[in-house]
């Protein structure tokens, strides 16, 4: 989808839809009262009869309209709020594109309703980024598109009523197409079976991304060098599957090589049967989302790419399989992890954070400002939050604010969960530096105590999205979580 910016008289402009927004009782907005007096009092009619009474999420269309270029006009319920939030904004639109999606538009006209200038880049990153999530659609890869039945939409305009007010909007334009494109990226990753999408996909994804670009540069690590780092933690989950692991770095620099590059470490298990601790086979499909905290990493890396922004990133995915075979690691084993700390490995299906661990440790030598790891790693944290925020768990206030903050801009909200050192303890083996589980307390942060004894060094983040990344039932499918959150935290560094 193409999305452009005018200040052109809105009657004036040729296009299939004008979309036009309409809350609840109250007075036309300037907008819809040059609307209505051109198309003679249609926009009231609806309204006095009760055709269209602009609760939350209710659409009418007005059909060859007198006295407007465009050939059709889609009324968008607000309720009865003046300033929706985020949340019923993203409904509202998701209820308009999918009106538009059952019409024959292709080239639509968005008019952008009078609001105080400083909100008018949020209100367009999210118009923008909720027609595009509400457009896409999963194919499965070889597959021939659909011919499709009606015209797809294609274009979306802008429309101001002031020359300068084209500026913010133009912005929007810019970053959220980026990250939506980010988004979508995250979700068809996660979307792909584990059959296709395994560590090597995603490294060829990864080098992808970095095709033809200056200032980004993909490495892979196979097992056999890994093996030479004594990452011994990372390959104890991979040594029960056929497929070969990869720990995948994706280096960008938008900034002086002198300028220390922010880490993006991203949990990228293909499949998580569980391995010797096999889980139950209720729902197991899903753990082909295992991987979308990798995904989330590579939507960001492609965001900031597109952007080009000018910071200095590190993006690292140790990517592999979690199954069960006769060499596959026992309750039990104990291994070497890369920072040298023993781990007893009591339960097979805590693998995210032994892979995390090698990851977390490797990156240290980027010398990052902060360090920031994405993972679905706790069947706790869906318990905690459910899906609505990710798990947030740092060492450092600063970066646990910055993200929250990042979070809430965003519409992809994170809550943050206590590290006290009083929950260590629940680590504690007697074979080994550390168990890898902390028993059936506090699930979400004994696994950040895990992976915290890996990043005393740094300032370190954790988000746990297990319960954020993708959804069940009937819409089962990745969310594409947390790209926003984390491109908006890239970006506000660069406001800084
Ligand atoms: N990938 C899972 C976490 C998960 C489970 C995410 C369900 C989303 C939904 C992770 O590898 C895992 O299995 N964690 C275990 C840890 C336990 C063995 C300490 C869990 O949460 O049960
Ligand atoms: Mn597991
Ligand atoms: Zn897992």
């Amino acid at each position: 989808m193409n999305f452009s910016t005018t200040s052109r008289d809105i009657l004036q402009i040729k296009s299939d839809c004008i979309l036009t927004f309409y809350h609840q009782d109250q007075p036309l907005s300037p907008t819809l009262e040059r609307l209505n007096r051109a198309t003679e009092n249609q926009i009231q009619q609806l309204i006095d009869r009760s055709d269209f009474q602009g609760e939350k999420g209710e659409t009418a269309w007005i059909h060859n309209p007198a006295g407007v270029k465009a050939q059709r006009i889609l009324l968008i319920g607000m309720g009865k709020k003046t300033t929706p939030s985020d949340h019923e904004l993203n409904k509202a639109i998701a209820a308009a594109t999918s009106a538009l999606k059952k019409s024959g538009c292709s080239e639509i006209t968005i008019a952008v309703p009078e609001m105080e200038t400083d909100t008018l880049y949020g209100w367009g990153r999210r118009v923008l980024e909720s027609i595009e999530s509400t457009l896409y659609h999963y194919q499965f890869p070889g597959t021939a598109q659909k011919k499709a039945s009606r015209p797809e939409l294609k274009k979306a305009t802008f429309v101001v009523h002031e020359r300068k007010l084209t500026a913010p909007i133009k912005q929007a334009l810019t970053d959220g197409k980026a990250i939506a494109d980010g988004v979508t990226l995250a979700r068809t990753l996660g979307d792909l079976p584990a059959n296709i999408c395994t560590p090597d996909y995603l490294a060829r994804e990864a080098r992808k991304i970095g095709r033809n670009q200056k200032n980004l540069s993909v490495r892979v690590i196979n097992e056999k060098e890994m093996a030479k780092l004594g990452m011994g933690a990372l390959l104890s989950v991979t040594q029960g599957s056929e497929q070969p692991a990869k720990l995948i770095i994706a280096e960008y620099k938008g900034a002086a090589k002198s300028h220390p590059p922010i880490a993006l470490v991203g949990k990228g298990v293909t499949f998580d049967s569980g391995g010797i601790s096999l889980k139950p086979g209720a729902r197991m499909d899903e753990m082909r989302f295992d991987m979308c905290g990798a995904a989330s990493v590579l939507g960001t890396l492609q965001a900031v790419r597109d952007l080009q922004l000018p910071i200095n990133l590190v993006a690292i995915v140790p990517a592999t399989e979690n199954l069960p075979s006769g060499k596959a690691t026992k309750p039990g084993d104990v291994v070497t992890s890369l920072s040298g700390q023993t781990i007893e490995i009591l339960n097979t299906d805590a693998e995210g954070r032994l892979i995390l661990c090698d990851a977390l440790t490797y990156a240290e030598r980027f010398k990052p400002t902060e360090i920031i790891d994405i993972a679905t790693l706790t069947g706790a944290c869906v318990v905690a939050l459910g899906k609505h925020a990710a798990g947030l768990l740092s060492n450092d206030d600063q970066l646990a604010n910055d993200l929250m903050q990042a979070g809430e801009q965003s519409g992809d909200r994170a809550w943050r969960l206590p590290l006290w050192d009083e929950y260590q303890p629940q680590l504690d083996s007697n074979f080994a530096d550390m168990g890898n589980i902390g028993g059936p307390e506090a699930g979400t942060i004994t696994a950040a105590c895990f992976l915290s004894r890996f990043t005393e060094k740094q300032r370190w983040a954790h988000l746990d999205i297990a319960g954020a990344a993708w959804n069940q039932g009937k819409e089962k499918g990745s969310t594409g979580r947390p790209v926003s959150l984390l491109t908006q935290h890239l970006l506000n560094k660069c406001a800084k």
